[in-house]
């Protein structure tokens, strides 16, 4: 797309990876490594990631940062604040600068060009199952937010698009100690479908167990698919 790349995380060796792997695609292409925790204080990662980008013009901004922690309210879990911060707040104060800039670039205004907004959702936005309550409220929000973002941008010519996918075979997993299993999805059919979609729909779903919920969503009263799915998910951690 002629685009250089600038890429966030926090570990050394994995933007090493990335990099390496851009470079073997394209190697005219410039990347750029901002490193940033999003977990600790949303408005200071948010500040910090802004100052390293300064004034360079962001045509495609991509929100794909995101974990899971299993849920039990029953204890204190200080890291659902940290999920909280990092799938949702931090986006937010970074959104909230870069979106203006974003649509400054539209074709209403001299330089003539178009944006775009990316975001992650998950599977867990459609559905409620027992031990997920804080990270799919994050992923609502990401889905809600997006599809109100891109009805509002579109006049502005900048698209928004959402994706909504399943099991993805990614480090996710270990986190939240679940087996990988060869009926997962690639990330990069994940990654190909959103940025197909872009510009097309504001929304799209990926993978299989996705699009079979989906379904169910629209002929299934909305009670009784929480209830049906609630009794098929694993029990929850146990409470104390
Ligand atoms: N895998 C799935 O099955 C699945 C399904 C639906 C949705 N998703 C969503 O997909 C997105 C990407 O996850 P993934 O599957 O690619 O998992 P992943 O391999 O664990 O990647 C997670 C990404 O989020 C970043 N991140 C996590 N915690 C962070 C923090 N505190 N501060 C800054 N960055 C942080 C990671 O950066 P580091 O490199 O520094 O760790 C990494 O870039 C997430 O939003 C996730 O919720 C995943």
């Amino acid at each position: 797309m002629g685009m250089n790349v600038i890429i966030h995380g926090r570990n050394a060796e994995r933007f090493a990876q990335v990099e390496k792997r851009i470079k073997e695609v394209n190697d005219l292409v410039e990347v750029k490594i901002i490193k940033a925790d999003f977990g600790q204080n949303p408005q200071e990662a948010a500040d910090e990631v802004l100052s390293q980008i300064g004034g360079l013009d962001i045509s495609v901004y991509f929100a794909n940062a995101g974990f899971a922690v299993p849920d039990n309210f029953a204890t204190s879990n200080p890291e659902q604040i940290e999920m909280l911060n990092t799938n949702v707040v931090t986006h937010q104060h970074i959104l909230n600068s870069m979106c203006p800039k974003i649509c400054s670039r539209t074709p209403n205004t001299t330089s003539g060009k178009r944006g775009a907004i990316l975001y992650t959702s998950s599977l867990n936005a459609l559905v409620s199952f027992p031990g997920t309550a804080g990270y799919s409220a994050t992923k609502s929000y990401m889905s809600s937010f997006a599809q109100c973002l891109a009805l509002e941008l579109k006049p502005r010519d900048v698209d928004v698009c959402v994706i909504q996918p399943g099991p993805v075979n990614t480090r996710f997993h270990a986190r939240v100690g679940q087996e990988v299993t060869p009926s997962f999805q690639s990330p990069e059919s994940a990654s190909t479908l959103i940025f197909k979609s872009l510009g097309r729909f504001p929304s799209v779903d990926s993978g299989i167990l996705t699009i079979i919920v989906r379904m169910l969503t629209k002929i299934v009263d909305a009670n009784a698919l929480t209830l049906i799915l609630g009794k098929m998910a694993p029990n929850p951690p146990k409470q104390d």
